[in-house]
């Protein structure tokens, strides 16, 4: 499976980009600009630096998780080849979505374009030259690690909830840390917007940090997850995500020891709420749904296993988000509709599965799935237990259903917005005119973001 899947993809992204393009292996104003000389002018200045700056710097800078910097030529130069092979299998950035099957415009999409691939490697196969230091964009002006960003719009947060303190060495193991905090929210309130903050000194060694919540106990949906480079997440308008009454937060978060040693770390999980009176038109919810039925199961040792899930829901629904989970032996995971009619349609795939980077797909407002009473969706996991699977930490060992990496998980958490046959109707009918004033702005028609 995951041998097989990835260069059936790399296949199709090549045969979808035109053969002039793979050849000279530049971007198209790189072609304009040497008028048809070989690939040996791409240069890191004009080409490479602004590529970076767009999509990697967030991580690789000092202070930052990547483990080195790509600020400069001469960081960047050492690390050429790597950077060629990272970016052509699509490993970095760190973003796992097949580019052929499904819904195609998300937001907060990090993959980089065929194009700009295609120049990283014809930069690296070239020799890595520099070019004119004249050519060089000014740098990024990052945002302080210090403000919650969506502060400039929404004033500083409502309620801020700070997981335990906690010591994280300068190398050794990844680790997870997994603290219980109330909210002391008293009341059901419905969330406007939610940021994951990590300290500044913890941006280094905080890869990831998701956050539920609970009552008495109990799972009560989830409230967020961090990755760095993601600014917070906003509800959308007219609906409401809640937060119940006597609320925790249950923190999960992911260290990964990086060189500096980080005392009494603390991540933030802002909160911006809605005014007391406000009651949003519908409910949205963030949700765990199964993929095996909540039961459990076992992976042979150099055994594979496919497990599904099937989900319907009693009203209409728009599907805001999908974030599929598992870990090492998970490769790849699906999500289908099946209409009530009988038709199926592909929504979203992942076949580079890698449990160390977690990404809710947030599927782009034109897009998001609208699902009628008795349509329903298929999830599908692969999981492979095999030597061929590159995250496998150990091929001998049966594995099960479990809390611990080395067992497995079979689950995705699927952002739901509960609706009714009007206000369904509604989106649908906004949609068909926007795509009309769209073909009449341009006979090009709509395009993904991407
Ligand atoms: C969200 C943060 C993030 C972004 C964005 C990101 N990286 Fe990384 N990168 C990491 C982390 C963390 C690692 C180390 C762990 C791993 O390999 O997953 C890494 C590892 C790498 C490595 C391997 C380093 C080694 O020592 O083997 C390369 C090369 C790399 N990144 C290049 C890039 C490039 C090029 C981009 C942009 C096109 C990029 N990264 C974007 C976080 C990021």
């Amino acid at each position: 499976m995951s041998a097989s899947v990835p260069s059936l993809r790399s296949w199709l992204a090549a045969a979808a980009v035109p053969a002039l393009l793979v050849a000279l292996a530049v971007a198209p104003d790189a072609v304009a600009a040497q008028e048809g000389h070989a690939s040996t002018d791409v240069t890191f200045t004009r080409d490479v630096a602004p590529i970076l700056q767009e999509n990697c710097q967030v991580c690789h800078q000092p202070g930052a998780i990547g483990p080195m910097s790509l600020m400069d030529y001469e960081n960047v130069r050492r690390y050429a080849r790597r950077i060629a092979r990272m970016v052509e299998a699509r490993d970095m950035p760190p973003y796992q979505y097949d580019l052929d099957v499904g819904i195609q415009d998300l937001r907060e999409d990090w993959r980089l374009s065929e194009e700009d691939i295609q120049t990283i490697v014809a930069w690296a196969s070239s020799g890595a030259p520099e070019g004119d230091p004249a050519d060089m964009p000014p740098p990024v002006e990052w945002p302080d690690p210090a403000e919650f960003r969506l502060a400039e719009r929404f004033g500083e947060p409502d309620i801020i909830v700070r997981s335990e303190p906690y010591d994280v060495p300068e190398t050794g193991q990844d680790r997870w840390w997994r603290p219980t905090v109330p909210t002391g929210v008293v009341e059901d309130r419905c969330i406007m917007a939610i940021e994951t903050k990590p300290s500044v000194e913890g941006r280094a060694v905080a890869h990831h940090a998701n956050s539920s919540f609970s009552v008495d106990g109990e799972r009560a949906g989830r409230l967020s997850e961090y990755a760095l480079g993601k600014v917070g997440e906003i509800v959308p308008e007219g609906a409401c995500r809640k937060i119940p009454a006597n609320a925790d937060v249950n923190f999960d978060i992911h260290y990964w020891p990086n060189g500096v040693q980080v005392d009494d770390d603390q991540v933030e999980v802002g909160i911006w709420l809605h005014p007391e009176e406000y009651e949003g038109t519908y409910d949205q919810t963030l949700t765990l749904y199964f993929l095996q039925g909540g039961r459990g199961y076992d992976i042979p040792p150099h055994g594979t296993l496919m497990t599904q899930g099937v989900h319907q829901w009693d009203t209409p629904v728009r599907i805001d988000s999908w974030q599929p989970h598992g870990h090492t032996r998970l490769v790849a995971m699906s999500i289908e509709i099946l209409r009530k009619d009988g038709q199926r349609e592909m929504v979203s795939m992942v076949s580079n599965w890698s449990a160390l980077w977690h990404h809710s797909h947030i599927y782009g407002e034109d897009v998001a799935p609208l699902l009628d009473v008795g349509d329903k969706v298929i999830m599908t996991a692969w999981y492979d237990n095999t030597e061929n699977n590159r995250y496998n930490p150990d091929p001998d060992q049966w594995v099960g259903i479990g809390d611990r990496t080395a067992d497995e998980m079979s689950h995705a958490w699927i952002a739901v917005t509960h609706m009714d046959e009007e206000g369904i109707e509604k989106v649908r009918a906004e949609r068909a005119a926007r795509l009309i004033s769209e073909q009449q702005d341009d006979e090009s028609g709509p395009g993904g973001s991407n």
